[in-house]
């Protein structure tokens, strides 16, 4: 069965902005992308594929540590009590200069140098 549900599947299809989190030696991590941008890369299975402009900082973050975490929402989802829904997911994570995810990315945004990689394992909705 797939960690991305139908839900989940729904957040990443109207989710505004998407932020990432890692950890640093000094503690969390906090950087942003748009939710188009990561449609525009889609999603593959329990995969996501973000655009990396900079992310050096995350890059170093996860070559030391590799679990990230990813929150996501939309009021166009419906919540457990109200409209609005939201979410964080867990996986583990790299910055990739080569490979497929990589030329994919560099194709669609002429100025990332490659793609964050995130490989969803757990999902735990929030509303
Ligand atoms: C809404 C939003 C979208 C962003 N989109 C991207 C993006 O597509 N790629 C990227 O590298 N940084 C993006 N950023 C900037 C990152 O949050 C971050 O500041 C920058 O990449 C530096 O990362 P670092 O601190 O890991 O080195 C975005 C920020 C926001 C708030």
């Amino acid at each position: 069965m797939n960690t991305i549900d139908a839900t989940t599947r729904e957040l990443l299809e109207k989710t505004e902005f998407v932020t990432i989190v890692t950890q640093g030696p000094d503690g969390p991590h906090v950087v942003g992308n748009w939710g188009d941008y990561l449609r525009r890369l889609g999603v593959e299975g329990d995969r996501i594929v973000l655009p990396a402009g900079h992310y050096n900082e995350t890059e170093k973050n996860l070559q030391r540590d590799n679990r990230v975490q990813v929150m996501v929402a939309s009021r166009a989802v419906k919540g457990s009590r109200a409209p609005g829904q939201g979410g964080v997911l867990s996986g583990t994570g790299s910055v990739q200069s080569e490979g497929e995810a990589a030329q994919r990315a560099k194709a669609a945004f002429p100025w990332a140098r490659g793609a964050l990689v995130i490989e969803i394992q757990s999902v735990k909705m929030h509303l």
